[in-house]
């Protein structure tokens, strides 16, 4: 059977892409290098070097930092901020944008990640995963202030994530499809396994935390009992499917359908996800694939984040899900 390197497959896109320098290519290749560094270091967490555990500080998130967030930042920050590719990064580990000045240059993108999401789940071998954000940067060796930082999500160039689970997978899209590719271990390749990925335009699985119920709003609520409800025309009661790895539950959701929810709530009306890290990266992927990503009220994309660690409430999945989710939200609030 023809197999397809993910490193083959970014160069053929790129022919197609009119103006392509190459360069995107370049940092596609540093991210994926990156991804198997990083995968290895998930497999081999527990045998040898201490990497599992925390580290015992506190991020700009109020989260605790555990080792392989802190392994998987810096091994992003060191491969893609020497690239020569981009010119800032933003990170969720990071308190502020890191510029990069140095390097061969011409430092053409912005890099956002969230290096490992999925934390809670790493000591006890629950798929986790790195999510980013390519965007276009100004050109020029100034530092890059704010404004061309914090750019609405639909003006990203690429997204993607890569999931470490029962195998390692790198699934992104530049907006031409989404695709995934599965490392082969041995080869230390990343091999085309879903091409042109579409999610399903209805699902029969919701995913949320039932267990912040007491803090929701009446219209979540309204919103849960809705798919807790029999009715067999529109294929309810929907199964509950939820694993806390928001990289793991969107994988499931974009392969299978459904919808994904990370609510606001009466003590954080803005939820728990972060915009630029993991709802807009998430929201281009699920948008291309044919589905929605909303907070709710309003499409994902369409937002211009104020700061680079806003938060945002996250309804992401099958397009019809999603649209009844914001009928229901909407018609109970
Ligand atoms: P991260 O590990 O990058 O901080 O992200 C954790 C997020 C996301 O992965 C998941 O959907 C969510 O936290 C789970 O939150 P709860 O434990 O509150 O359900
Ligand atoms: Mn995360
Ligand atoms: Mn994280």
């Amino acid at each position: 059977m023809e197999r397809t390197t993910l490193v083959q497959f970014i160069r053929v896109q790129e022919k197609k892409a009119d103006g392509a320098t190459g360069e995107f290519t370049r940092l596609m290749n540093e991210i994926l290098v990156a991804g198997k560094i990083i995968s290895l270091a998930v497999n081999k967490a527990g045998i040898g070097e201490d990497i599992l555990g925390l580290t015992g500080e506190v991020n700009v998130q109020g989260e605790e930092v555990q080792k392989l967030d802190e392994y998987a930042n810096n091994t992003l920050l060191k491969i893609i901020g020497q690239s020569g590719c981009v010119s800032a990064i933003i990170s969720e580990e990071c308190d502020e944008a890191i510029q990069f000045k140095s390097g061969p240059g011409p430092r053409k993108y912005i890099f956002a990640m969230d290096p490992l999401d999925g934390s809670s789940n790493i000591d006890v071998n629950v798929s986790i995963g790195t999510i980013f954000s390519i965007y276009r940067g100004p050109e020029g060796s100034d530092d890059v202030e704010d404004d061309a930082i914090l750019q609405a999500g639909m003006n990203q160039v690429a997204a993607g994530y890569i999931i470490y689970g029962s195998s390692t997978m790198f699934v992104y899209t530049t907006g031409q499809g989404v695709h995934g590719f599965t490392l082969d271990p041995e080869l230390g390749e990343f091999f085309l396994s879903h091409p042109d990925i579409k999610i399903p335009d209805k699902g029969k699985q919701y995913s949320t935390n039932e267990g912040n119920q007491v803090k929701w709003l009446p219209e979540q609520k309204a919103l849960i009992k809705y798919f807790k409800e029999t009715d067999p025309e529109t294929e309810r009661p929907y199964s509950l499917r939820y694993i806390g790895s928001l990289v793991a539950d969107f994988h499931r959701t974009l392969l299978k359908g459904g919808l994904f929810m990370y609510p606001g709530d009466q003590s954080n009306p803005e939820g728990k996800l972060r915009y630029a890290f993991e709802a807009a990266p998430l929201s281009f992927i699920v948008e291309t694939a044919g589905g929605l990503g909303s907070t709710g009220k309003e499409r994902i994309l369409d937002i211009r984040p104020t700061h680079i660690h806003q938060r945002v409430p996250l309804f992401i999945g099958s397009r019809e899900d999603v649209l009844t989710a914001e009928k229901i939200l909407r018609e109970n609030s």
